[in-house]
């Protein structure tokens, strides 16, 4: 019923564990995803499978992404990138519910399915659904020549390379980076600037560079980890760009490490989670230096006056937290992506201070075929 890798066939390069490997490949893994797809001359990205041409893409009129676990997260991120670059309004749902709402499929929403595999069946069984009901389904796949791949009418593909460990990493980030491709594409015909496409190409090309520093910070990671695996719950939190960084970063530490773990944006925290704050809850903050700065910082000072522990990821030093995991800036909009990075490390090494089986953790699968 699931479809595993064989693991033995692909090498660990001297890596104790796939998921380590792979967290280590995402410098190459951006590079490859960028490669052959920038034009310069008109600021813009090729995509050779989009099947979507110029006039087609000045007619979508809504962008609905539809993807499961860590391809859904990517999707939301995907999502704010094609309303902040396209102009288009855009959200993500996972596929899994949304097969079972009689969805309204409406022909100038362009649908968008997400999928490291390309098998997980609630994402395929949504496909089907909606190109019987005369839809225009693209892809943002992983595995070449899979079903998703296969019964989409055209897409991006993302290019990480194979990724073995249950829980996704690489694939998540080069999945993010093709929505921002994606994004630049349909912005650039739209109305993005040359100025603003030109920005975020450099910004693009700063990726593999910044990636391959914040790897470099694996040691102090690793030290904090030790902390957080005494945690027995842990609380994430972001706003906007940062929420679903957050929803990620909760996912993988409770995936790996089997410690309860829960995302909020945190404009929602007084509506509801304050009153979970006290010291044996640990928050993780994702405060990036943009314009809710101010608004972020608020939300870490609710927190410490609660004596809640704080460990906060951001472009700067922040001095209401216990500790902050400074990442390099790169342009506003791409910032979700290099904020993520450090938040693998994060888990990965929680579950090896807990001695967890990283590559296959319990009760769940690589790839989930059927319902
Ligand atoms: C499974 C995996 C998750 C993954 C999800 C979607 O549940 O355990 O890590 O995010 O499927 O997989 P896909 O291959 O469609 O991206």
């Amino acid at each position: 019923t699931t479809v595993e890798w064989e693991a033995e066939s692909y090498d660990m390069g001297g890596h104790d564990t796939y998921m380590h490997k792979e967290i280590s490949e995402q410098p190459d893994a951006v590079d490859r995803v960028l490669r052959g797809r920038i034009d310069d001359r008109f600021s813009t990205v090729h995509l050779g499978g989009l099947n979507l041409d110029a006039r087609e893409a000045r007619g979508v009129r809504r962008i609905k992404i539809l993807g499961c676990g860590t391809s859904y997260h990517a999707g939301l991120i995907g999502a704010q990138l094609i309303e902040e670059l396209a102009r288009i309004p855009a959200d993500a749902e996972p596929a899994s519910e949304f097969r079972y709402r009689n969805p309204v499929v409406d022909p100038d929403t362009l649908y968008v399915a997400v999928s490291q595999s390309g098998e997980t069946y609630d994402v395929l069984a949504a496909v089907q659904e909606l190109k019987r009901k005369g839809a225009r389904v693209l892809g943002v796949v992983n595995v070449v020549g899979s079903a998703i791949a296969r019964e989409t009418d055209g897409g991006v593909y993302v290019h990480a390379g194979p990724e073995v460990c249950v829980v996704s990493t690489k694939c998540f980030t080069n999945t993010v980076v093709s929505f921002a491709l994606l994004a630049l594409h349909l912005g650039r015909i739209r109305d993005l600037s040359v100025a603003d496409g030109k920005r975020i190409i450099a910004g693009l090309r700063r990726l593999p560079e910044q990636i391959s520093e914040i790897l470099a910070t694996e040691g102090d990671i690793e030290k904090l980890a030790a902390q957080y695996a005494q945690a027995s719950s842990m609380m994430f939190i972001g706003r906007v760009r940062g929420y679903p960084v957050a929803l990620e970063a909760s996912l993988k530490l409770k995936e790996i490490s089997y410690i309860h773990a829960e995302a909020y944006p945190a404009s929602e925290l007084k509506h509801g989670p304050l009153a979970l704050i006290e010291p044996a809850l640990p928050t993780v903050a994702i405060v990036p230096d943009d314009d809710l700065l101010e608004k972020n910082r608020a939300a870490l000072e609710e927190i410490k006056a609660r004596s809640g522990p704080i460990l906060a990821v951001a472009h700067q030093e922040q001095e209401k937290a216990d500790h902050t995991i400074v990442v390099p800036k790169n342009e506003t909009e791409l910032d979700a992506i290099l904020m993520g990075i450090p938040l693998q490390l994060l888990a990965y090494h929680t579950a090896l201070a807990l001695g967890r089986d990283i590559d296959k953790p319990r009760n769940l699968a690589k790839s989930v075929t059927v319902e």
